[in-house]
């Protein structure tokens, strides 16, 4: 038997979280309680490439790196103390420390995942939940994007780990697609190019720092195309594949989040999210823990990881 990738006895060896994962949700529903319910860390301040719609580059300031020992002094902290249930290892790029990558693995069996650009080899960590590979249109707009050549690299590293590590090796990669103004008729041609390969696909759409930000699209008659193809795509030949909830998708259509750079809906506080120096980010997992920051626009925000709790009714800032 398994569920979501999970055997019998990791279940089994999991009910402790579980118990903290429903008390978390019904002292949510009942008394309004805010208990961070997911974690997500910036393990590396680097980065090896500069992709144009970034946010990280924005705030990004030159200092140092934690060590190994200091990383498990974050996770006891900031995740375990607090009972989170599942941490996104994010960057600049997680694949240029896995030694860190190795230890939240470790920390969080089946329970944490990384999200990369996938230029690196994929290696197989032990304990890992799944890759969240990062692709943003079609090869020729994702190098646009991300870099002559990185479409490619990509493209070679998943089928190497795919077709190196067994039969059930696909489960362990998903792709993460944020949808922009410039690649977003290119939605269905990314789900074509990755299914084979790939166990599922989420999408979320870009956020913007600044008003009119070019990248950004704008809510109106294309952004609605977009989420209504991917509806209709779910409903009809790719049900298993697009992870996206129907009402999460819904949102994407507007504005969800918040007015200017205020949260309002987001329910910021249930996800808490580190620095590279293993300080919390606010508003929330693209913001900052530095003073004077730029700030993400909530009221064109198009996060999946926060939209997702709205659209299950889960809300609040
Ligand atoms: C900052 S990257 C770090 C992980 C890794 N370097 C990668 O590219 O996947 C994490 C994710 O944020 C996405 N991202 C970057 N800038 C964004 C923005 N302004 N709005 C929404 N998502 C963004 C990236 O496409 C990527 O999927
Ligand atoms: S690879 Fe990831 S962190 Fe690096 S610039 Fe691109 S989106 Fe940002
Ligand atoms: S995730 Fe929430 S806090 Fe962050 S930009 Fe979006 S609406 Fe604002």
């Amino acid at each position: 038997m398994e569920i979501m990738g999970r055997g019998l006895s990791q279940i089994v060896q999991e009910t402790p979280q579980y118990f903290h994962l429903l008390s978390k949700y019904a002292g949510w529903k009942l008394f309004k309680r805010r208990s961070p319910i997911f974690g997500s860390a910036d393990i590396i301040n680097e980065c090896n490439l500069h992709c144009e719609h970034c946010y990280w580059w924005l705030n990004r300031k030159e200092n140092e790196e934690l060590t190994l020992e200091e990383w498990k002094q974050v996770i006891d902290e900031k995740f375990k103390k607090r009972h989170v249930f599942a941490v996104t290892v994010v960057g600049g790029e997680p694949m240029m420390r896995p030694d860190v990558v190795e230890l939240f693995a470790k920390e969080f069996p089946k329970r944490s995942c990384i999200v990369t650009n996938g230029n690196y080899p994929l290696k197989k960590f032990k304990g890992l939940y799944f890759y969240w590979v990062s692709i943003d249109g079609d090869q020729k707009i994702h190098d646009t994007i991300r870099g002559d050549g990185t479409w490619a690299k990509t493209r070679k590293n998943v089928i190497d780990y795919v077709e190196n590590n067994g039969d059930k090796a696909y489960k362990d990669i998903w792709i993460s697609m944020t949808i922009n103004s410039r690649n977003y008729k290119t939605v269905r041609k990314v789900i074509e190019d990755w299914r084979e390969y790939t166990n599922k696909i989420g999408v979320q759409f870009h956020t913007p720092f600044m008003k009119g930000d070019p990248l950004w699209l704008p809510f109106g008659e294309e952004r609605d195309a977009v989420v209504d193809e991917l509806i209709d795509l779910q409903k009809t030949q790719y049900r298993d594949y697009i992870s996206n909830p129907k009402n999460q998708l819904e949102l994407m259509k507007k504005n969800w989040g918040g007015k200017g750079t205020t949260p309002i809906d987001c329910p910021t506080w249930a996800i808490v999210s580190v620095d590279h120096l293993g300080r919390e980010k606010r508003p929330c997992c693209i913001g900052s823990a530095e003073k004077d920051s730029m700030k993400p626009r909530c009221e064109e925000c198009g996060l999946g990881c926060y939209s997702i709790f709205v659209g299950s009714g889960i809300k609040g800032c």
